[in-house]
């Protein structure tokens, strides 16, 4: 049967580094507040030369370069972003361009936080469809040009970067032991939709707008929702925590990492932490997590990965794959 493998992968941050303390003269607010509620130490902002697209366009390069692989190769892009460049076209069509590709399709997927994890279940259809043998999974974002920096429940929390793999068809037996992505689950319930929003869009106010969130509200379903999520994605490979070698989950709250990971007895050891690096970057934060611990020797090529997200919609869902 055809799996769809992760060749290789990339990331590519904003040069400029702002540390917690750089906000305690915009607003009230502390180091000690923001690393004691959600783990955060820094985060990168994107100056104006720097965009979702020429964020995009890093990492994919960076993902094609660890594959051995160039654009010719590539038949599709999934872009996984909230903050495109342009309302339209799609920001996947400006990096394909950027990237000189001129054939395939390109197509960005809006999911929020959750963006990369569906990107990755929907990339894995084309492929095993026969639709596509090589795609680019991108998540990219520039959260900071949506955020209210007057307003301290949200701005401390997010930062911009992307991420990209690229998933190729190879074959497999199709069993638990193959490589590639094993096993998702995907979830969405729009009851939610209020409770983590931009307030602003072309077809209601004709303005960009600005993140709002009820954090706490936000807080009190995201365990439930993660744990079920990968309960069920675990079931539907027939594996348990044990089995696992690593857990990548989106990177909002180190507490609400903590408490998934406890709830589902996955060992401290095994979960990938960067929030402290990056914030949370939206849908670039499981491929910039991934980056982290590829490139230093955490995830290596057999290993068992789970990749959890979940954010605005509510969207949530999860990813099984053999490195
Ligand atoms: O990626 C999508 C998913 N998003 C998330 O997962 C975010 C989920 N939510 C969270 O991570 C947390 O709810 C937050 C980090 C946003 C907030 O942490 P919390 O422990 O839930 O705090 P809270 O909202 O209950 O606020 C506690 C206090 C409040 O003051 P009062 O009402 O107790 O006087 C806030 O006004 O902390 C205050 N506060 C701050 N204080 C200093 C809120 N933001 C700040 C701040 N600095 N930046």
């Amino acid at each position: 049967m055809i799996r769809s493998v992760v060749r290789g992968n990339g990331a590519a941050l904003p040069r400029r580094i702002m540390k917690n303390a750089d906000f305690e003269g915009m607003v009230e607010t502390s180091d000690e507040w923001i690393v004691q509620r959600t783990g955060i130490r820094q985060r990168h902002v994107a100056a104006d030369d720097e965009t979702t697209a020429s964020l995009g366009e890093a990492a994919a390069r960076a993902a094609l370069d660890s594959a051995g692989l160039t654009p010719a190769d590539i038949d599709l892009i999934v872009l996984a972003t909230s903050t495109p460049n342009n309302t339209f076209p799609a920001t996947a069509v400006d990096i394909q361009n950027r990237l000189g590709m001129h054939h395939g399709f390109a197509f960005d997927l809006q999911a929020v936080c959750s963006g990369f994890v569906y990107a990755v279940a929907t990339a894995d259809l084309y492929i095993c469809g026969g639709l596509a043998k090589r795609v680019l999974v991108i998540g990219s974002e520039t959260f900071s040009r949506i955020l209210d920096w007057t307003d301290r429940s949200t701005c401390v929390l997010f930062g911009d970067g992307a991420g990209a793999v690229v998933l190729e068809a190879q074959g497999g037996k199709g069993g638990i032991g193959d490589r590639g992505v094993l096993a998702a689950s995907l979830r969405s319930d729009g009851v939610h939709k209020d409770k983590l929003f931009v307030d602003g869009g072309p077809s209601t106010t004709g303005t960009v707008g600005h993140l709002r969130m009820e954090g706490r509200e936000v807080f009190k379903h995201a365990v439930g929702m993660i744990t079920d999520v990968i309960e069920a994605t675990f079931a539907q490979a027939g594996i348990t925590a044990q089995d696992l070698d690593w857990f990548v989950p989106h990177q909002a709250n180190k507490r609400i990492i903590d408490a998934s990971a406890k709830k589902l007895g996955i060992a401290e050891q095994k979960v990938v932490v960067t929030v402290d690096l990056h914030g949370n970057t939206s849908a670039a934060s499981v491929p910039l997590a991934l980056s982290v611990a590829v490139a230093d020797g955490r995830i290596k090529k057999g290993d068992l990965v789970l990749l959890e997200a979940m954010g605005g919609g509510f969207t949530w869902g999860a990813v099984l794959l053999r490195w």
